[in-house]
């Protein structure tokens, strides 16, 4: 059994001066972000590159490699400072702005890298209590103050609907012997992880209908995100999402759009892989496996 911590887990303090010192950088770029990875996201989740394999904030696809410093990062001496402290080894390293209503498809990253052994790292720089990562059934709030891991060959989407733009350092970081020990004391607050209720039948079929009361006046888009969203507020199954999606194309007979996102169910799921990259998922501590609560609310058939 995969346990919650080999998914998401705090791995190191960040003391409150450096954060602010980084934060006050970050919040004097001029810069023009860059929208990349669109398919996977409603709109409004931008980067910008501080390590990368060309040096150039904008090239922000990622890559294995071994980076070099960007433009952007040597005129932040703060935040390359603490990179220079936290000691990994990086494969690049991204600032990542998430706009208010914006959110991220459920998803598995890394499917176009090498298989080796490598995690996500978050650093909160600014946030709100209301942007959130999903993982299952649970919605995590990725608090500041703390290095947090985030191994994205599972499963997971992040949103924000808080009133302000959310910005996380993200650190792709090759698995070495550094990261291995803090791995061995990685913790989770259960303080920050809120277990999502399961949907009823009734309100499944509610979300559909409006959805395809959407579509037929023509507002695909929104009836898709409409749908795709309630991963955000209830425990659905794996790719469950995308399938409430072709459900509504099917009570339209629309064969094309419902064959086109189930299509996208198995890339943005990585389906076809998925399960080796699991298996060789870097673990951490397993002792720290949160236990789900019991949901009162009656389980719709998934
Ligand atoms: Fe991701």
């Amino acid at each position: 059994m995969i346990s919650l911590t080999q998914q998401v887990s705090q791995l190191t303090p960040i003391d409150d001066a450096t954060l602010q010192a980084v934060r006050a950088e970050v919040r004097s770029l001029e810069e023009s972000w860059t929208n990349v990875y669109s398919e996977y996201h409603t709109g409004g989740w931008q980067t910008l590159s501080l390590l990368n394999n060309t040096s150039e904030p904008t090239d922000t696809v990622i890559t294995d490699c071994d980076p070099v410093e960007t433009s952007l990062l040597a005129r932040m001496p703060h935040t390359r400072a603490l990179l220079k402290r936290l000691g990994f080894t990086y494969m690049w390293v991204r600032l990542a702005k998430l706009e208010p209503n914006a959110f991220m498809l459920e998803h598995r990253d890394y499917k176009e890298l090498k298989r080796v052994g490598r995690l996500r790292l978050h650093i909160p720089i600014i946030t709100n209590a209301a942007a959130a990562i999903v993982i299952e059934r649970l919605k995590i709030f990725i608090a500041p103050g703390y290095v947090w891991k985030l191994n994205p060959v599972f499963p997971h989407a992040a949103n924000n609907f808080g009133a302000e733009p959310r910005i996380h350092l993200i650190l792709d970081c090759y698995v070495d012997e550094r990261l291995t020990a803090m791995l061995r004391e990685e913790t989770l607050d259960e303080s920050f992880v809120q277990y999502l209720p399961s949907p009823t039948r009734a309100e499944l079929d509610r979300a559909v209908t409006e959805a395809a009361r959407l579509a037929r006046f023509g507002d695909f888009e929104m009836a898709e995100h409409s749908l795709l969203k309630l991963f955000h507020f209830y425990h659905l199954k794996e790719g469950f999402a995308y399938e409430l999606v072709a459900r509504m194309y099917d009570s339209l007979g629309d064969c094309p759009r419902r064959g086109q996102w189930m299509e996208n169910k198995t890339k943005f799921l990585c389906l076809e892989t998925a399960a080796a990259a699991a298996a060789t998922a870097p673990t951490g501590n397993l002792r720290l496996a949160v236990v789900p609560a019991q949901s009162s609310v009656k389980e719709f058939s998934q």
